[in-house]
């Protein structure tokens, strides 16, 4: 009897605990989203598989005050989710110093111990030690002259999907621009041929497993949220084994790079700026010296990080273009002009092409892979034009597929419409809700790199085949599993060959 007693005051305890915790938001003036439940908070109505995530989120955003401000529970982490463009701005860019840092956490295992070292998990100083030299890899120069790599892996995609298509004319698109991504970041990255389009791509496959979420690495993520001590504590590994492939990959390639040439990858020119660092004196020696952990994880990063977003991208953009085939027309007849006047294909004439970047962009704007993203407040910070104030701890996130779907902002949100991005209609885009890419100093490092690659592929794919949706295929279903937005089982669209003049 007694310990019934005591087991319902407990409870009762727990309860009332966890009730005061969800009174966060309310208590501060901030309306609370309905569907927080004891404990979980609104974890569980986030994980919903049934609904895609980014469209519970934009349920919030419309109806519960997100396109202005909501507040959010995980588990007990008070979230505020912000969707007014200019609470966009000042999280992002202006006030940045109060949102420099993502949700992160301290990898205690032996085996994650690299993943502290990865610019999207690294905090303050150490993030802008890092971000700092990894940035000289990503001007408009180094890209430039790494266009021919990346030509030469366009040039093996056409020819994969020649071959694919003697198969069967339907063909899997983001299966192959995943072995072009990856191809194309394993060659940029650290100069390594992975062969992806001749052997079925063991790389791609053994990237692409890592973003499979099995139960095992589910119970580590709710441990992760629920206990973060107990997480610490317990040193629970949570790097997936193809990790570890990755790493060595890269710790062999290190070794040869010692002696062997030099090709102007990413590797080489992390591994300069090491070489610069060591021959600094003491006093000018930077705070945050770049190590040889810091260098793999960042080559390892790359690949992780590159791989299937850009796969993503143009697996979407194909779709949309096979969607219509007026648009794919016009984008080819650019696209011929632009031969005609530069002979071939030249990095000028990728990046000066308007309809080619208007349908890029609209792809990425229409379906971002990155739905949405994230800050954690490093200090307590006032949101301009209100009383509400985010503590330190607090996580913010920024609903980047419902900005991207407002007709406020994007008249006919769902119209495929590339003039959209024309330079003369630039000026009529809200800054602050065109954010495939993310904002501010903490944006994609990458973004010059990725557009480059996915136009140059686009281009190149279109310039050779006409695109039409595969019969039963016409319409894209996404996964349900947590993360980027990506395509269920894959983008099956029917490719022809284009009749050479
Ligand atoms: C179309 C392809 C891509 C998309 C849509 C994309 C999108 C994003 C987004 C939304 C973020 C977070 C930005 C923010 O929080 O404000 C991000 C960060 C990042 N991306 Fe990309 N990305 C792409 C390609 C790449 C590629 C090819 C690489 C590497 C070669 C890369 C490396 C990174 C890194 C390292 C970060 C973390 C930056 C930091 O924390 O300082 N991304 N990306």
């Amino acid at each position: 009897m007694i310990t019934w007693a005591l087991l319902a005051v407990l409870l009762a305890s727990a309860l009332l605990y966890s009730r005061w915790r969800h009174s966060y938001w309310s208590s501060r003036g901030v309306p609370t989203a309905p569907g927080s439940i004891p404990f979980l908070g609104h974890t569980l109505k986030l994980l919903n598989r049934k609904k895609y995530r980014w469209l519970i989120i934009d349920e919030m955003y419309r109806n519960h005050g997100g396109s202005l401000y909501c507040g959010l529970y995980e588990m007990h982490t008070p979230n505020l989710l912000i969707g007014n463009p200019d609470l966009v701005k000042a999280v992002l860019i202006k006030d940045f110093d109060h949102f420099a840092d993502r949700r992160t956490f301290e990898a205690t295992n032996p085996k994650d111990k690299v993943l502290n070292e990865m610019l999207t998990n690294a905090t303050g100083d150490h993030w802008k030690g890092i971000r700092s030299v990894l940035s000289t890899s990503f001007t408009s120069g180094r890209m430039k002259g790494m266009f021919p790599l990346v030509e030469a892996k366009a040039e093996g995609l056409v020819d994969y999907f020649h071959r694919e298509l003697n198969k069967d004319p339907v063909v899997r698109m983001k299966h192959s621009f995943g072995m072009y991504t990856m191809e194309v970041i394993s060659s940029c990255a650290f100069g390594l041929e992975t062969n992806s389009f001749e052997e079925d791509g063991i790389f791609p496959q053994k990237a692409m497993e890592m973003f499979k979420i099995s139960p095992i690495l589910m119970v580590k993520i709710v441990i992760l949220l629920i206990a973060p001590k107990l997480f610490k504590l317990l040193k629970i590994q949570l790097s997936h084994e193809n990790f570890h492939f990755f790493t060595d990959v890269v710790i062999e390639t290190m070794k040869q790079r010692k002696t062997g040439a030099k090709r102007g990858d990413f590797l080489d020119i992390m591994l300069e700026t090491r070489e610069d660092q060591d021959e600094k004196t003491d006093k000018k020696k930077p705070k945050y010296p770049l190590s040889d952990e810091t260098v793999i994880a960042s080559s390892v990063l790359f690949i992780v990080a590159g791989y299937d977003t850009t796969a993503n991208t143009l697996g979407n953009a194909t779709f949309l273009l096979a969607k219509h085939p007026e648009e794919q027309e016009r984008l080819r007849e650019e696209l011929k002009k632009i031969i005609e006047e530069h002979g071939t294909l030249t990095y000028q004439g990728i990046m000066e092409a308007k309809y080619l970047d208007g349908c890029i962009s609209e792809a990425l704007r229409i379906h971002p892979p990155a739905h949405f993203t994230e800050r954690s407040c490093t200090k307590n910070y006032q949101l301009p034009g209100t009383d509400v104030v985010i503590a330190k701890g607090d996580v913010v996130s920024i609903p980047v597929w419902s900005l991207h779907h407002d007709q406020r902002y994007w008249p006919e949100p769902e119209k495929f419409d590339p003039t959209r991005f024309f330079p003369e209609n630039k000026d009529r885009i809200v800054s602050g809700t065109y954010l495939p890419f993310g904002l501010g100093p903490r944006n994609c490092i990458a973004m010059r790199f990725a557009l480059m690659e996915a136009k140059l592929a686009l281009a190149r794919t279109v310039l050779e085949f006409e695109l039409r949706c595969a019969p039963g295929h016409e319409d894209l279903e996404f996964s349900f599993v947590p993360g980027i937005m990506r395509p269920k089982d894959d983008v099956f669209v029917t490719l022809t060959p284009v009749a050479k003049e």
